[in-house]
C-alpha cells in the first residue's frame, strides 16, 4: 500500500537502522542448499547482503525504496524488488532459503510453502501476542497469535521454534522464530 512506502520511507530517513543480520539468519543459513534466496519485507538489507555474501542469490522484496536503497552497488547477489507485499506473489518451487523477519503477511504463508524447493529452509521471526486476545495495541495484522506460525507451517520439518521477550513492544508482545525444512518432494 502507497501509505506503508510513505511511512516506512520516512523511518528510514529518520533514524538508522541495524545493519547487522538478525541472529538467526546468522544461526540457521547453512543448512540450506545454495541457490536463490528470498528475503520477504527485506527493509535496509541487513540479511539479503549477509546472505549474498555466503553465496545465495538473494531476491530483496521491500515496499520502500529508500530502505533498498542500502544495496545499491553493494553486492552482485542481491537483486533488490521494490514492490508491495499485499499484491507481490512467490513464485513456485524457486526458492532453498526464504526469510522473513518482523513482517506478516497471511496471505503469503501458502506462497511460501509453495515457493520452497524440496530441502529448502524458511526462517521466520516476528512479533505475537503474548497471551492471546486483543491485549498488544498492535493490530492484528501485524500480530501474530499464539502458536500461529508454529501451526502454519507443520507440514514442513520445524527443526526451530522460540518464544522471547520483545521488551521494545511492551509486555503483551513476544518475538516468535521458526526454522523449517521442506522435507517434500
Ligand atoms: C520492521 S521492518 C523489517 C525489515 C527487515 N526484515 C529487517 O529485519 O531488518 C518491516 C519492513 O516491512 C516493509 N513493509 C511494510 N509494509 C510492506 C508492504 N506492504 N510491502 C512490502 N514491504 C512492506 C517496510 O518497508 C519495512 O522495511
Amino acid at each position: 500500500m502507497e501509505k506503508d512506502r510513505i511511512k516506512w520511507n520516512k523511518r528510514y530517513i529518520e533514524k538508522n537502522h541495524s545493519s547487522t543480520p538478525s541472529d538467526i539468519a546468522k544461526n540457521f543459513y547453512k543448512l540450506a542448499p545454495k541457490g536463490r534466496s528470498l528475503d520477504i519485507a527485506a527493509g535496509n538489507g541487513r540479511n539479503s547482503l549477509f546472505l549474498a555474501q555466503k553465496g545465495f542469490m538473494v531476491d530483496a522484496v521491500d515496499i520502500s525504496d529508500l530502505g533498498l536503497k542500502n544495496l545499491e552497488g553493494v553486492h552482485p547477489g542481491t537483486n533488490r524488488i521494490c514492490a508491495d507485499l499485499d499484491l507481490f506473489n512467490i513464485p513456485e518451487n524457486r526458492y532453498s532459503l526464504i526469510i522473513n523477519i518482523k513482517f506478516l503477511s497471511r496471505r503469503l504463508f501458502p506462497q511460501i510453502l509453495k515457493g520452497l524447493v524440496p530441502g529448502g529452509v524458511l526462517i521466520f521471526a516476528t512479533y505475537m501476542e503474548k497471551t492471546g486476545g486483543n491485549k498488544s495495541s498492535m493490530r492484528r495484522d501485524y500480530i501474530l497469535m499464539p502458536n500461529e506460525l508454529l501451526r502454519e507451517f507443520l507440514s514442513l520439518n520445524i527443526i526451530y521454534y522460540n518464544v522471547s521477550s520483545a521488551p521494545e513492544k511492551g509486555d503483551h508482545v513476544a518475538l516468535t522464530s521458526l526454522v523449517a525444512i521442506n522435507n517434500q518432494i
